[in-house]
């Protein structure tokens, strides 16, 4: 990770004033980088770290950070990891700009260093991200999701791109077509397993987590503990939170009138409980694998990712 961290860097370089200054701001507030883990261990478990490794995980971890860059402005989110988010600081049309140079430099990466199979993968997963993000947003114009829904939003938005991680991965390491399923497979059960406890940390289930509560019924989107309140909630219950969301949605005691009553009615658990059982299938697949150190810090990445607390 320390000599990934370099080469990071150095990929988001540049001559302009102040893109190299929005850069330095992001470099500086890291986040956790488990995708570039997810790469290089994916790697290990198939055979060895190689140098398409490390272009594999720098382009990813670009374009995630793109992608963060334009959530934020999607989501009107006033911060990201701890602090102020590209477009609280320098407005909506910077960040726009910004993350589309930063998704440019993430593919044009692959392209520097001849790696054709990689950026096929990987433009993939980004198409599929600006997928999810749109159904969210048609749903969240609706209000009429469905589990079944948001499970195809979450494997589009989040899961698709850490299944990629794991993909690009074991295909820098040389793995076979076999091997490259189960691993892509794998990366999709832990991505929605991961996208779960994001939904969580929304209604205030993670401490310090650097992005505030709250911001998910505030955009209209309803996730896996309200959907499952609805279904199990009685008619006027159901009409009332509904109604919260479309309506209230920016007031505070409202907001926390539903988070409680999502609470009580069992749609945090519910949800809780879904991500274990996908933590469990993931578990279980790492398993076919060969044991070692690398199947072992794996499975350790997958407990992190619904033990965290941000
Ligand atoms: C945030 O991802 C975006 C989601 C898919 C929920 P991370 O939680 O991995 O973000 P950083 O990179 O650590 O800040
Ligand atoms: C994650 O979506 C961003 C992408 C996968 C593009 P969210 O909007 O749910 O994530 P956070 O909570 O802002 O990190
Ligand atoms: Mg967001
Ligand atoms: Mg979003």
């Amino acid at each position: 990770m320390e000599e990934f961290e370099t080469f990071f860097r150095r990929s988001m370089k540049s001559d302009n004033l102040l893109l190299d200054k929005i850069s330095h701001y992001i470099i500086r507030r890291k986040g956790k980088q488990m995708r570039p883990m997810f790469v290089f261990l994916s790697s290990k478990l198939c055979g060895g770290v190689t140098s398409s490794s490390y272009t594999a995980a720098a382009m990813i971890e670009l374009l995630h950070t793109a992608t963060l860059v334009h959530d934020d402005v999607v989501d009107d989110a006033e911060t990201r990891r701890g602090f102020f988010s590209i477009n609280a600081l320098w407005k909506n049309k910077i960040a726009v700009l910004v993350g589309d140079y930063l998704l440019s430099r993430g593919l044009l990466m692959s392209i520097d260093a001849s790696e054709f199979n990689l950026l096929r993968i990987v433009s993939h997963a980004v198409r599929e991200m600006s997928e999810g993000e749109l159904l969210q947003q048609e749903k969240s114009r609706l209000l009429n999701i469905t589990e079944e829904d948001y499970f195809t939003i979450i494997r589009q938005k989040t899961a698709s791109l850490i299944a990629a991680c794991c993909e690009s991965g074991a295909s820098a390491a040389g793995a076979d077509s076999e091997q490259l399923a189960r691993m892509k497979e794998f990366g999709t059960l832990v991505g929605l397993a991961f996208q779960i406890k994001d939904d969580l940390f929304d209604y205030g289930m993670g401490r310090n987590t650097g992005k505030a509560t709250g911001i998910d019924i505030a955009e209209r989107k309803m996730t896996l503990p309200l959907i499952h309140t609805l279904t199990v909630a009685d008619r006027s219950t159901a009409r009332k939170l509904v109604q919260v969301v479309k309506n209230h949605n920016t007031s505070a005691s409202h907001v926390r009138w539903l988070t409680n009553t999502v609470t009580e009615a069992g749609g945090i658990d519910y949800s809780r409980k879904k991500m274990e059982e996908l933590r469990d299938r993931a578990i279980d697949l790492l398993m076919t694998f060969d044991a070692g150190e690398a199947r072992e810090a794996l499975a350790t990445l997958v407990h992190f990712t619904i033990n965290r607390e941000k």
